[in-house]
This record gives C-alpha cells, structure tokens and sequence, in this order.
C-alpha cells in the first residue's frame, strides 16, 4: 500500500502496518485506550527540546493519538508556547511573507475595495470593520491611510476597527503599528469583549482588539477582511478506504523515541461520519469546522445587519487533496519537525466555506484569482504612479520584484484567491467591485 504526498517532499513516507495492540495496553492512562490505526507517515522531529513537542508527546502517550485539528491547534495557538502565540513569523527575517508586508500596494487597493462597497451599499453612517488575524498590523495601517486621504467622504461617519487577534505577541506589534505605543494598556479579557484597545494615530479611529470573532459587537453594518487567516485554522484530515472513510490522527511511533507520526484509524470517529460531503470523489480530504464556523458568524452578521466581506487566502474549490504543510525560514519543514517554531497550514477549501453559507440571503462573488481581482482593481495604473515616485533604481527594482510576487501565476498570484461577500442591500446594479474586468467594461 502506498500513499502519494508528493508536494510535500519533506514528509518521509512509511508503511507500517496495523499497531500491536500490546504497544497500546501500555497507555495506562490512556482515554482513547484502543483506536486501531495504521502508520501511514512517518516523520520524526529533531527539535524536540521544545516544551510544547514535549508536551504533545507526553499527552498523546497518556491519552493516545490526537486529530491533526487537535495537533495544528496545539502547535498554533498553546498559550505561551503556540507558535502564533509567541512569534513574529512574517516578513524577511521570519518564516514567511504576506502581500501587505510586500508593498503598499495591496493595502491600498483593498482599501479602495472596502470605500467602492461602502458607497454601493448606501454609504452608511455607522460601522465596524473587523479584520480577522491581522499580522504586523500593515493591512490595517495601509487601510488606515487610505481612509484618511478620503478623509472628507468620512467627515461624519462614526467608524471603528476591530481585530480578531489570538497572539498576544503580534497584538503588541499591531499596536506599535498603529497607535501611540505608549499608551498601551491590556485589559482583563477574561471579563470583557476586547482586551486591548487604542486609538489610530492616523485618524483617531478607536480600534479594539479581540480573542474570538464572537466577542465583536453585532448590533450594526460591519466590514469584514480575512487575509491569511482561514488557512491558519486546524484542518481535520481523511482518506478514502476500502472501509469508507477514516481519520488520521497523529501518533507516538511505538519503536522510536518520540518521534511523531500520521496514523489512519480503522474505525469511524465523529468527524469521519459528519464531516465528509455527500458524492466527494477526491481520496484524500481536509475539513476545518472552525472555518465554517466562522464564515458563517460572518454572512449571518452581513444578511441581519448589512456590511460587506473580503476573505482572502491561498485555497482551491475543492479540487486539492493533500495541503497541509510547515513553513520555517521561508523553506518547506516537517509538519514534525520545530514543533511551535515552524508554521502549520492548509489550503482553504472555498467550495466548503461556500456551501456552508448557501441559504444564507447575501451576495457572494469568487472566489477569483489574486491576480484577477488586483488587475481588476487597477493595480497596473498604481504600479505605474508609484514607479514615477521612486527616488533610484534600487527602490524601482523592490517595487517591481514584490509586483511579480503577488501577481506572478507561480507565486500568489495564481495560488492566492479572493472571495467577496456582500449583504444584499446594494444600490448599484453593477457587480462587486473587483470582480469585473475594467477595461471589458470601459
Ligand atoms: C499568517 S498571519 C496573517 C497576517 C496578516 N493578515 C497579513 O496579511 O500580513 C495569521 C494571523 O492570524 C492570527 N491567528 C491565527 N490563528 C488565529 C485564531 N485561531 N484566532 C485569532 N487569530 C488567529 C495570527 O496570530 C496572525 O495574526
């Protein structure tokens, strides 16, 4: 029996057969005490001095295996030890790059999106814009900008922003982006809705910081941004089987010495019987229900109270199979390896996050390519007037060379894709914006 994870070069792969059951019977403590598996990966990891690989290990030999969703959340989001929780991974020093950490570029257009849909939707006087994970904080601060150069469409609109921010770490780096650093004071957030707020220097908009996207008010119009956020939620990860379909969870491999592995159950778990789409014809499936979750919370919150969204992400449409991976040092690394110092991530699956809003009465367009979606926002004409302002040569060749990444079909321009959501309020016949071709409509 052979499985494929080719894309995934770092993955070592072995076939080992069912586990001997005496190997469990040693899990004294164990409170999944018998889940017949089958060793598919193997894939030790070399850093295990980590507290938190220590600790996995730990609890899955006294409880036995784990879901790769259990073990992605672990590794993420573990207070104090997470990976999200206590690293700065973006930009050239860290594990990898986003688009609003390459150039101004992408900020500014998404700005120009959220202005188009805001004046289509009747120009409200009130609302909330909600960015879900936000990073350094760049996406906001060029947001930020742009809002203030339009400063005189806003004169008397009460806005304010509002993270969905699990980092405590990266919460500190949003603040020092975007507000007076010294006046930054965390709350008790075990008692309130937000554990950090402050004020945008830019503009004075008052911006709250929140753990959950449920602890952001829903009492009016909000605007929604996701950009690289889906793909950081815990996937749960099944196979086709002559059985029908079985989960993997991640093991102890018995005859080594912590070394972490991919098991396939033999039996149903809950997640195998209710996460699998009727008719799916792929082998190999990732499922996330807190994405699911979460897009609903957010095309419930458009429909009732009106608003628009921008989720973007590198995803498919439910063709992908095998997605899940580790980035450290802007390089391919074990999933097993440099457990919460290496990034864990899967596609979005946005044929998934589409069908669970199906029936609820908004507008939705995408997903289209990045690529697609900044051509139509008129990237080329910004690329253009930007180049005029660069002083050298040198800063033309930055400005062009972070172009190419967010645009190039190999890069993210291809990988990247853009889903909108909008309530159904709009005032315009026209579609959302960004999601037409200019120059067919021109
Ligand atoms: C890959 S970064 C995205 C960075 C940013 N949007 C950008 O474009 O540069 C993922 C962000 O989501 C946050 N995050 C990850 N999992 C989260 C969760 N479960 N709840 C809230 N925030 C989360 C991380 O701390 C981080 O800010």
């Amino acid at each position: 029996m052979s499985w494929s994870c080719a894309h995934i070069s770092c993955i070592r792969f072995s076939c080992e057969g069912v586990l001997l059951k005496a190997n469990v019977m040693k899990r004294a403590l164990s409170l999944l005490p018998h889940l017949p598996r089958m060793r598919l990966y193997c894939s030790g990891f070399r850093s295990f001095s980590s507290n938190l690989a220590t600790s996995i290990c730990k609890q899955i030999k006294y409880s036995g295996p784990i879901s790769v969703a259990q073990y992605m959340k672990e590794v993420l989001t573990t207070p104090h030890a997470g990976y999200y929780v206590h690293k700065d991974m973006l930009g050239r020093q860290g594990d990898f790059i986003t688009s609003p950490e390459l150039n101004q570029m992408f900020g500014e257009l998404i700005a120009i999106w959220f202005i188009n849909e805001w004046s289509a939707l009747g120009s409200p006087k009130s609302f909330r814009f909600v960015e879900l994970g936000p990073g350094r904080g760049s996406l906001a601060d060029d947001i930020l900008k742009q809002f203030k150069h339009f400063e005189k469409i806003f004169k008397d609109v009460d806005m304010s922003f509002h993270f969905v921010e699990i980092s405590r770490r990266l919460s500190n780096i949003q603040y020092e982006t975007l507000c007076d650093e010294n006046l930054m004071d965390y709350l008790d957030e075990d008692n309130l809705e937000y554990y950090l707020q402050g004020s945008a220097k830019r503009n004075n908009v008052p911006l709250h910081w929140h753990r959950h996207i449920e602890n952001v008010p829903r009492d009016k119009f909000t605007f929604y941004l996701a950009h690289e956020f889906f793909d950081a939620l815990p996937v749960h990860k099944f196979v086709k089987s002559s059985k029908g379909w079985r989960e993997l969870y991640v093991d102890v491999t018995p005859e080594s010495n912590d070394e972490l592995s991919l098991v396939q159950l033999q039996e149903e778990t809950v997640a195998s019987k209710t996460l699998i789409r009727n008719h799916e014809t792929r082998s190999h499936v990732e499922v996330c229900p807190e994405g699911r979750t979460i897009i609903s919370s957010i095309a419930k919150q458009i429909e009732k109270n009106g608003g628009a969204g921008l989720i973007i992400d590198y995803g498919h449409t439910g063709e992908k199979e095998d997605t899940l991976r580790s980035f450290k040092d802007h390089k391919l690394n074990d999933i097993f390896d440099n457990i919460g110092d290496a990034d864990l991530t899967a596609d979005v699956d946005f044929r998934f996050l589409l069908d669970n809003i199906e029936s609820i009465d908004i507008q939705k367009s995408g997903p289209i390519t990045q690529k697609e979606f900044l051509t139509n926002m008129g990237i080329e004409l910004r690329l253009m007037i930007l180049l005029q302002h660069c002083k050298d040569s040198a800063e033309k060749k930055k400005l062009t060379d972070s172009y190419k990444i967010m645009m190039d079909e190999k890069e993210m321009g291809e990988r990247f894709k853009v889903l909108a959501l909008s309530s159904k309020t709009r005032q315009t016949d026209s579609p959302i914006t960004g999601f037409f071709s200019l120059t067919q409509n021109s």
